[in-house]
């Protein structure tokens, strides 16, 4: 990426996140609404700075067939509130046991475990509420609502979940550790991106396609994720590195090693960028942002 891109797809980037920051800042209880201590946690977290790269994902989608992309953000919002939910019970000392996460003290480390836990279940049904009264037709929310409940369950990124900690210090395969990934992070790439097609009504067509980009970039994304966990910088990154080996982790590098990790991530970027092309320089945000992943430090 040159330096101009770089430039403005850091400043694109930070332009959206406030947008979409203020659509979750207005839906939530203030923090000093009462019962205090949980908005208070939520808030913690919610606001500690994310990438909010979801969202980023779901309004450049949108971009590929459609202007208005304002109609995207409260959607794009409850999947940040979402994910934010994931990230707090991550942490938690009963599944990944870390204290720092977005650069700040973990949730539990502050507010303790019963907190942290009731925060994350709050985040996680109040994604729906931001959904259901959006400004969207009935129809579309009823299949929004539908598609995200789904995804994000048993059989989809918690389950991803279930299976992470199962295979803590287990010797896994192939097979189990892409289930993972396409599970507990890949799901929640790809519904931004669905949900975008689903709002600007795109051609099955393009659905298809945007859905084998989502597959593509989500896998990458937990690759690099991966060897951040190893090589990054705790400083930077805003969260522990280690852990994953310590804990003996189902990871990419512990399976495959880091080079071999690093060149798959970068062959999943190269195929998801080459899907962009027919949509020639509407999708040049997107390009970026994809190659952004594999180079990201954070
Ligand atoms: C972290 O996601 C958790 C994973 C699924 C790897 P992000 O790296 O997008 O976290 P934030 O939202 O920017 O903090
Ligand atoms: C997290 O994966 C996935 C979800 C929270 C659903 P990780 O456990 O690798 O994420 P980090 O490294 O703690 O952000
Ligand atoms: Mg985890
Ligand atoms: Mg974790
Ligand atoms: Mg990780």
């Amino acid at each position: 990426m040159n330096n101009t891109d770089r430039k403005l797809l850091k400043k694109d980037l930070k332009e959206k996140r406030e947008l979409v920051n203020i659509e979750i800042d207005r839906f939530l209880p203030r923090k000093d609404e009462y019962p205090k201590q949980i908005h208070k946690a939520m808030r913690h977290t919610l606001f500690a700075g994310g990438k909010r790269l979801r969202s980023y994902l779901m309004i450049n989608a949108y971009k590929l067939f459609r202007d208005n992309v304002e109609k995207t953000y409260e959607v794009a919002g409850a999947i940040e509130i979402l994910h934010t939910y994931t990230l707090i019970h991550d942490d938690l000392p009963a599944i990944d046991n870390d204290d720092k996460r977005r650069g700040r003290k973990a949730c539990h480390v502050i507010y303790g475990d019963d907190i942290a836990l009731l925060a994350g279940d709050a985040l996680l049904v109040s994604a729906f509420d931001v959904i259901n009264s959006s400004k969207l037709e009935e129809k579309l929310k009823l299949q929004i609502i539908k598609e995200l409940s789904h995804e994000t369950g048993s059989t989809g990124l918690i389950g991803g979940q279930m299976v992470d900690i199962l295979s803590e210090g287990k010797k896994i395969t192939k097979k189990t550790l892409e289930y993972i990934h396409k599970n507990k992070t890949g799901r929640l790439i790809n519904l931004p991106i669905r949900f975008a097609c689903l709002i600007a009504e795109a051609p099955k067509a393009d659905m298809d396609r945007m859905e084998k980009f989502g597959n593509k970039i989500g896998l990458a994304f937990q690759i690099v994720d991966d060897i951040l966990d190893v090589e990054g910088d705790p400083a930077t990154l805003g969260k522990t590195i280690g852990k994953d080996d310590k804990v003996q982790k189902a990871t990419f590098p512990a399976l495959y090693g880091l080079e071999k990790s690093r060149q798959m991530a970068n062959d999943l970027i190269a195929d998801a960028q080459k899907l962009l092309e027919p949509y020639g320089e509407k999708a040049k945000m997107l390009n970026l942002l994809a190659e952004y992943i594999i180079t990201r430090k954070v």
